[in-house]
């Protein structure tokens, strides 16, 4: 059977962490808790919007390119993914790669990081799959294969590493190269830069769906720590930071008002906002740059023909 590896740390930090982001000036609030269960529901409703082409353009990457991406990650690798969730773009590896040692997902939230687990297992009966419970931004202890393993190749999709701001997603690289051996690798998903217009549509969709997931952040925060926030009170605002690169998501307070956080007020000015998540933008130049500071080499880039998206293959 499947056996869970707890790396789990304690939470109890949640509401000085929020406290501290709120305190900031503008505002933050740490873009992770947007996926409570209800947000993770709403990002999947994202990814079936028309607008929101990452997803579905990741997917078909990875569709066309699976046998060259397997040739490259060649046979017997430990395959270890980053935020695992429901493993379903993992799959299309799975199908592809050769005689996988073993296969080690990796997520914070151990009721889905399980139910996973044991899908994958079930479907692919010949292999090992040793789930990880823990947060990636924090040093993992890998799990020990029973198979020998020829390389490990770090898994992260979905662009996520967009969410890191330049420093730290460095760092986060640093961390997984520290996990590789020379000649070991990184498939990473990675969005690429385009029309301002495509990108904001994407984030602020007509349907309101990229609004309600922005602003459910609220209504996570209200059930976990029992705030106060009214969400009718703030807005959603998605804008692209030509200077920056990255697509930054906000709430916007309607009107001058208090919220109350475990006994401490935090005041609200109409129109001050909160910020909740930055999504950046690469050119190819630009994340082989970024790349290269955590000791990574791109070794190959699989885009989509119009060039939205793509999917990276980098060693150590
Ligand atoms: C899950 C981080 C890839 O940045 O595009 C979608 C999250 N935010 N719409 C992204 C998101 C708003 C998404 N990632």
């Amino acid at each position: 059977m499947v056996q869970l590896t707890d790396q789990k740390p304690e939470t109890e930090l949640l509401i000085a962490d929020v406290l501290k982001s709120l305190r900031k000036s503008p505002k933050e609030l740490p873009c992770k808790l947007l996926y409570d269960e209800r947000g993770s529901e709403l990002y999947n409703d994202i990814c079936e919007m028309p607008e929101y082409y990452q997803a579905r353009t990741e997917t078909r990457i990875m569709l066309d390119n699976a046998a060259e991406i397997a040739r490259l990650i060649g046979t017997n690798c430990l395959l270890i993914e980053y935020g695992s969730g429901s493993s379903d773009k993992t799959r299309v590896l799975l199908d592809t790669l050769e005689d996988t040692a073993a296969y080690v997902p990796i997520d914070i939230s151990k009721e889905h990081l399980l139910a996973a687990a044991k899908d994958i297992n079930r479907d692919y009966p010949g292999l090992e799959v040793l789930p990880v419970c823990g947060d990636y931004n924090n040093h993992i202890d890998l799990p020990t294969p029973s198979k020998e393993v020829a390389r490990r190749v770090v898994y992260f999709p979905g662009s996520t590493i967009g969410n890191f701001d330049p420093g730290p997603a460095v760092e986060f690289l640093q961390r997984v190269a520290e996990l590789c051996g020379p000649g070991d690798g990184l498939l990473i998903g990675v969005d690429l830069k385009k029309d301002v217009e495509v990108l904001e549509l994407a984030y602020d969709d007509p349907a309101g769906i990229t609004a309600d997931f922005n602003l459910n952040i609220l209504r996570h925060l209200n059930n976990d720590i029992g705030s106060d926030f009214e969400l009718d009170a703030f807005r959603h605002r998605a804008v692209y930071n030509e200077d920056e690169g990255r697509i930054e998501m906000h709430l916007i307070s309607e009107v001058d008002q208090e919220v109350t956080i475990d006994g401490v007020v935090i005041s609200f000015a109409e129109g001050e906002n909160i910020w909740t998540e930055s999504s950046y933008k690469y050119s190819p130049e630009g994340f082989a740059r970024l790349a290269s500071k955590a000791g990574f080499t791109v070794k190959h880039v699989w885009t989509d023909e119009k060039n939205l998206f793509s999917v990276q293959y980098l060693t150590r």
